[in-house]
Order: structure tokens, then sequence, then C-alpha cells
């Protein structure tokens, strides 16, 4: 008996991926859309394996609003989760325009055709980005928000945009989760994070110089007012993060209006922490090298969790050695990604 048919956006990233089996695992009937601009394909064989399910798969660009309403005529999904968008910091200095139209205008047309086909049940991935340089730590939802960069404010403006949805239309239930940052991959080795190029975060950058296929890992900065002068983050294992997308839509049904989770562990880990992680898990030394700051980034950033515990019973279990466990156990397995 299916728990629902739920249309999954950016199903084949690293997010997408791990909460696809989340979802299959528990019983939902699962539909991925990717325009594959940040994925492989090769990840539907992933999911197969580790689920004997295959779920449908449809290569759309959100903006092309002929192709997402005739794929929407050929399913009834009960709940949308969207994760689809363009993610990198850096590149959205560069490229604004680009993130504005991708990620902003998609969402606006995802939510005009979920309208016209009556959904109206939508998980938002949102970013602890949009806090930006915040004083007091650990950040709970209400804290203000302080975007920095294109990429960050696109997030914290469609925010905004699905907040109007409900308010002009209350039939609307929507859940907004605020990742902080989102690492490892699925114990089996199967499942894990594959970006593109150089990677940009550090914990992909960190594997990569284990494997050999890096030398050193930047440490971007040791003069920030933290434990170690290194740049400190809330990790958060991408499994925990699966779980709770699957609990944020259970939580769905029951009610309406725009609500908003950050997901993080409350714990924060520093660079030279996590470096250090890394080499417990890996067995081996890991070289670095400090250089200067990176624009844009902040001192720290640590979530509060309390909201998500107490409304979604949300309980992240995985720890800061988990995650370096199991990231290492992919990237041994899986040197160039999911390519042969
Ligand atoms: C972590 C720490 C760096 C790389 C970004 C997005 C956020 C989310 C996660 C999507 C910082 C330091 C990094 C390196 C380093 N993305 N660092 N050397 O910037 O906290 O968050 O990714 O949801 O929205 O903003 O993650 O992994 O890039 O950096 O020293 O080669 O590691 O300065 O302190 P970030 P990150």
């Amino acid at each position: 008996m299916s728990r629902g048919t739920v249309l999954l956006t950016g199903g084949t990233g690293f997010i997408g991926s791990h909460t696809c089996v989340e979802l299959l695992e528990c019983g939902y009937d699962v539909v991925l859309v990717d325009s594959l601009v940040n994925s492989s394909m090769r990840v539907m064989e992933r999911i197969t394996e580790l689920t004997a399910r295959r779920p449908a798969f449809h290569s759309i660009d959100l903006r092309d609003e002929e192709a997402l309403d005739s794929m929407f005529r050929r399913h009834d999904f009960d709940a949308v989760v969207h994760l689809a968008g363009y993610k990198a910091v850096g590149e959205s200095v560069e490229i604004p325009l680009e993130y504005y139209d991708n990620n902003i205008g998609g969402t606006v047309t995802l939510i005009r055709v979920m309208r016209r086909h009556n959904v109206c049940r939508l998980v938002f991935s949102s970013s602890c980005s949009i806090y930006g340089k915040a004083e007091c730590m650990p950040l709970d939802e209400n804290a203000a928000a302080g975007p920095t960069n294109p990429y960050s404010r696109t997030k914290w403006m469609i925010e905004q945009i699905l907040s109007d949805v409900c308010t002009a239309e209350p039939d609307w239930s929507v859940t907004s989760l605020r990742y902080f940052n989102p690492v490892g991959a699925h114990e089996s080795g199967l499942l894990g994070e594959v970006p593109r190029g150089v990677p940009n975060n550090l914990m992909p950058y960190v594997m990569q110089v284990v494997v050999g296929r890096l030398p050193h890992v930047n440490v971007f900065g040791d003069d920030y007012d933290t434990v170690d002068g290194t740049g400190v983050r809330d990790y958060i294992h991408v499994v925990d993060v699966a779980v709770g997308h699957r609990q944020a839509l259970e939580r769905i049904h029951h009610g309406s209006g725009h609500t908003v989770y950050n997901l993080g562990t409350g714990v924060g880990t520093s660079v030279l922490e996590l470096i250090g992680a890394a080499e417990k898990a890996c067995e081996a030394s890991i070289p670095f090298e400090v250089v200067g700051r990176r624009s844009g980034d902040v001192d720290a950033l640590v979530a509060d969790v309390t909201k998500a515990q107490r409304d979604l019973g949300w309980d992240p279990r995985r720890d800061i050695d988990d995650m370096c466990r199991d990231s290492w156990r992919f990237q041994r397995r899986n040197a160039c990604g999911y390519e042969e």
C-alpha cells in the first residue's frame, strides 16, 4: 500500500538521490525530475540496486512549463519535494542572472503547474546561508536573515514567494528546510557526493586529496574568531537530511501555511577538526596549507534544531566521525564518481 506519490525535483543530485532512497524505503512512490546539469543518470542504477525499485524519471528543466505540465498530467502527485537548483556560492557571484532565472524562475513555474493540477503540498530545499553573518550561535529559525550572495538570496526570495502563496491560497501546506552543511554518503557506498570539476565544498575536496586527485587542502583562513581560528560549520549527514524530508512530508498533510525548519546537528566543527576526523576515518595524513580567507565566508554557522526535533520528531543520529567514514567509503569505491 503506497503512502502516496511524491515528485522529487533535482532527484538525481546528492540530496535528491538519498531522499529518493529514504522515501522508497518508507513506502512512497517516487517520480524524479532533473535537468542533469549537475548530476548523472547513473544514479538511477544505484537507486535501483539499493531499493529494487526504478522510479520514473523525466529529464526536464523546470522552466519548461509545457514539458512540466505534460509530466504532471501523467502522474497523480500527492506532494512535491523541490531540491532542483544551482548551489555554488562562488559561481552565483559570477553569473547571478543564471541563478535568479534558474532557481527562482524554475520554482515559480513549478508552483504554477502544481496549482493547475491541484497539488498544493511542497517541501522546499532552503539553506543556512540565508542567515549570512550572525552574531550569536546557535541560530534558530527566528534569527535575522542576511543573505550575502546571489545563491543565498535566491533561497531567501523563494521562501518569501512560498509564504506569499500560502497567504493568498490557504489550502497550500509548505515546509522549507534550511540545511546547514550536508556531507557524508549512504552507508552502502553506492550513493554519495559527486561534484562537477574541482569541489567547492570542504568535505569532497578533502576526500579527493586523500585519493590523490588533489595535492593538499587549502584552509581558507585561520584568523577567525573560533576555537582554532578556522571556519566552523554545522555538518549534517546527508542521510539524516533525507530522513528530515520524509518526516516533513509526513507532517505536511496535517497542516497549512509555510513553516521553516533548520536541519543541522547543533554541533560546530572547524576546518582543522574536520581534517583531523577525516585523517582518523581514512587512516591517512592529509596535507593542508593555510591560505587567505575566501570572500563571503563567515566565522561560524551552527544550528539550533529544537524546532525540527519538537515538530517533526527529527533527531540527527550521525556525528562527524560517521560523516567522514561514510564519505571515505564512497570516495574510495567511486574514485571517478558514478562513471565506470
Ligand atoms: C565549509 C568551511 C570554508 C573549502 C556552502 C553553501 C551552503 C551549503 C553548503 C548548499 C568554510 C572552509 C572550504 C576549502 C576551506 N550549500 N573551506 N577550504 O561555504 O559553509 O556552505 O555549502 O546548501 O549553502 O554556502 O561550505 O564546505 O564550502 O565550507 O577551508 O577548500 O570550510 O572557508 O569555513 P559553506 P564549504
